[in-house]
């Protein structure tokens, strides 16, 4: 396994659409899968695209931490790494919600973004096997976020309100942001 280096806002590898993973099985799927969850790990990220990674194909790795899930019943219970290929996504619509997200490749920043809460998606993991389902709360943004990804969309083209964006040092210390895992 290795770490993967990661590109930065600005890249070109990050406005581009992805391409569909011919054969999700195959090895060198299974190994730069890996090497993404490295990746993320290593980050101490809650997701990546492969675009992130400088491979331009549709699939993504997350994460959803205990101290990710927020209190809401709807939100859909933890879920340790897993990778999405192929996916696609379905918005639920109707509850749209500010969303607190960062970006690996924009790093030290965070921002409210607007999401639906709930969302369907579908696609498959290194056994071909189906994932996915019906899911809401950070579950249902993260998925949001790395699909954006695929689609050459970084969470900035998705803002509406640039006064809550900022360094996350900054943001917690003003007590506009509250890191996950810290008391609340
Ligand atoms: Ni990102």
């Amino acid at each position: 396994m290795a770490i993967l280096k990661i590109a930065r806002m600005g890249h070109p590898v990050l406005l581009q659409r992805a391409e569909p993973v011919a054969d999700p099985t195959a090895p060198e799927i299974r190994r730069l899968v890996a090497d993404m969850i490295e990746t993320m790990e290593d980050a101490q990220g809650a997701g990546l695209a492969a675009p992130q990674v400088h491979v331009p194909l549709r699939l993504f790795v997350f994460r959803v931490n205990p101290d990710r899930k927020s209190d809401d019943p709807l939100d859909t219970a933890v879920m340790p790494n897993g990778v999405v290929i192929n996916p696609i996504l379905e918005l639920i619509e109707g509850d749209i919600r500010p969303r607190w997200e960062g970006c690996l490749s924009i790093p030290g920043l965070r921002a409210a973004v607007p999401r639906p809460w709930r969302i369907r998606y579908s696609g498959v993991d290194c056994d071909g096997s189906p994932v996915g389902g019906e899911v809401a709360g950070f579950h249902a943004g993260v998925v949001q976020h790395e699909y954006d990804h695929l689609d050459g969309i970084l969470y900035p083209m998705r803002m509406t309100d640039f006064t809550k964006f900022g360094f996350n040092e900054e943001l917690s210390r003003a007590g506009t942001w509250t890191p996950p895992g810290a008391p609340r």
